[in-house]
């Protein structure tokens, strides 16, 4: 089977009824995703807020029964991916694009479970190019002082356009070559004027399984 599909199907067993859940983004997650579809119709009840618009489709193709945050005050658990974690579980992501909504659906679970392949665990962040979500207004400009924090940057595009955020803002990717100092990092990028946020996700993950290659999968 898939390494990405085994962990996110190994996540998944941690649902129990009544809980409200967190839908992750991406190729990872679009599998957790289908196994809660399959479970909630063989019974189980749970509620769902997803974590971007194609999640969401996703989740109500399915027959999930998704909340808008208005009717949650905690989220139970979050099941998402990542495009590097390290062995103290800190993590980049926004691979997909998605890493605010993350962010913020992230910081309100109670758990966050992180599934990934075996090639998303390192020894240390930073080979996969942070991405940070900035507003269109003055891009220019906050690229500029992100380079001037010694990131190569890239400005993301999709078919040859500006690729645009569920949330109408451009993702930069940014090279800063190994992360030592990730905490203050993450927190240095989120001071720039025009960045809304950062793909360090910094002390969140409760829970990390990782998916093999040969079949197994683990819990680190
Ligand atoms: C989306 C994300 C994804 O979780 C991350 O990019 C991993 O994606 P995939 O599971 O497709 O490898 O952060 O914003």
């Amino acid at each position: 089977m898939d390494s990405k599909k085994l962990a996110a199907e190994k996540a998944v067993e941690f649902l129990k009824d009544g809980m409200v859940v967190g839908l992750g983004t991406g190729s990872t997650a679009y599998w957790a995703i289908q196994k809660i579809g399959q479970k909630v119709k063989e019974g189980l009840s749970i509620k769902a807020i997803a974590t971007s618009r194609a999640s969401e489709e996703l989740a109500i193709e399915l027959g999930i029964t998704m909340l808008p945050f208005a009717e949650i005050e905690q989220i139970d658990v979050t099941i998402d991916g990542a495009d590097e974690v390290n062995n103290e579980w800190n993590l980049i992501k926004g691979g997909g694009g998605a890493l605010l909504r993350e962010k913020i659906v992230a910081a309100a679970s109670k758990q966050l479970i992180i599934i990934v392949d075996e090639s998303k665990h390192v020894g240390q962040l930073g080979r996969f190019p942070l991405p940070v979500e900035i507003v269109p207004f003055g891009y220019e400009m906050t690229i500029r002082k992100l380079r001037n924090l010694g990131a190569e940057t890239s400005i993301r595009t999709k078919e040859n356009q500006m690729f645009v955020t569920d949330n109408g803002n451009y993702i930069v990717d940014c090279q800063f070559g190994t992360i030592s100092q990730a905490e203050q990092l993450e927190h240095t990028l989120n001071l720039i004027p025009g960045v809304v946020d950062n793909g360090l996700f910094i002390g969140m993950a409760t829970n990390v399984i990782v998916g093999y290659a040969n079949g197994t999968v683990k819990l680190l």
